[in-house]
């Protein structure tokens, strides 16, 4: 077994010395993301590994693609919910698309791989929390889906919608050859408005606003995917697609429900049959 790479060469720690908390040039790529972020809600640091560290990390992701978990379930709503009767059939919450990738999950990785020693390396967290303006981030204690590789294979596609989540950190491995772009609508929806038709007019193949990203191998992209819509298009290369997707917390303790990580990832653990109802009373 060869020695694993040093932490700050697993990144291109030229350009983005982000454990040196008093360089300049980590505060002005800090800045940049931030500006980015409120201007669109979606940031790129492009070449953000090494050579060295992009090439261990596909190495890690494309020994464990076979053993990637493919969901069931192939249509999905913008909503990622079961739709909705009371709505017309026409309504963007009774429209399902296809959705198809596979999950490596977080178990797969073992402590010594290069991935997940960057996921614990505590600079690399706490210049994530200065990027998205948070005061902390905790890791996501959920031992299935904290870090995991997202496998595009080709025909395969993830259609609009819309996040869970506030915030995904997601570093792109391999682009697909053709095929296998992110787009997005900015701030298509707010917190007190579904804006339904304008999210139905993207679906009805209006491009006017949607905006396509070019991201390469070793790109760092933050987005803010609760009020953008997004998707990834056909995969229509040959090879697979590869994402790393880190997630983490704003509060320590966190883990997903039971049904949700089974339905994505077809396991669980005992932490998730253990886990108690968060404190807020929402179901999730
Ligand atoms: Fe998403």
């Amino acid at each position: 077994m060869t020695n694993p790479l040093e932490y700050r060469d697993i990144i291109d720690a030229g350009r983005y010395p982000i454990d040196r908390t008093h360089d300049p040039r980590r505060q002005a790529v800090v800045d940049q993301v931030r500006a980015e972020l409120a201007d669109d809600g979606c940031a790129v640091l492009r070449g953000f590994f090494s050579p060295a560290g992009l090439a261990a990390l596909t190495a890690e992701a494309e020994s464990r693609k076979a053993q990637a978990y493919y969901s069931p379930r192939s249509l999905c709503n913008v909503y990622l919910n079961d739709g909705d009767p009371a709505y017309p059939e026409d309504h963007p919450i009774n429209r399902f698309m296809p959705r198809s990738n596979g999950f490596v999950t977080a178990d797969l990785f073992d402590a010594e791989t290069t991935a997940r020693r960057l996921y614990y390396w505590d600079p690399l967290k706490s210049f994530l929390a200065d990027c998205l303006g948070k005061p902390e981030l905790y890791i996501y204690e959920d031992p299935v889906s904290n870090m995991i590789v997202n496998v595009g294979a080709p025909g395969q596609q993830f259609n609009w919608h819309f996040d869970t989540n506030e915030f995904t950190i997601t570093m792109l491995l391999r682009p697909a050859e053709t095929g296998g772009h992110f787009e997005y609508v900015p701030n298509l929806r707010s917190t007190d408005d579904e804006c339904y038709a304008e999210v139905g007019q993207v679906l009805d193949g209006d491009r006017s606003r949607v905006r396509r990203l070019e991201l390469d191998a070793g790109d760092l992209q933050f987005f803010l995917g609760r009020f953008s819509l997004h998707q990834v298009t056909a995969n229509t290369g040959a090879t697979d697609r590869l994402l790393l997707i880190m997630s983490f917390a704003e509060q320590p303790g966190m883990i997903g429900s039971r049904e949700r990580v089974q339905n994505l990832y077809g396991k669980i653990t005992d932490a998730h049959l253990q886990r108690r109802v968060r404190a807020d009373g929402l179901v999730d």
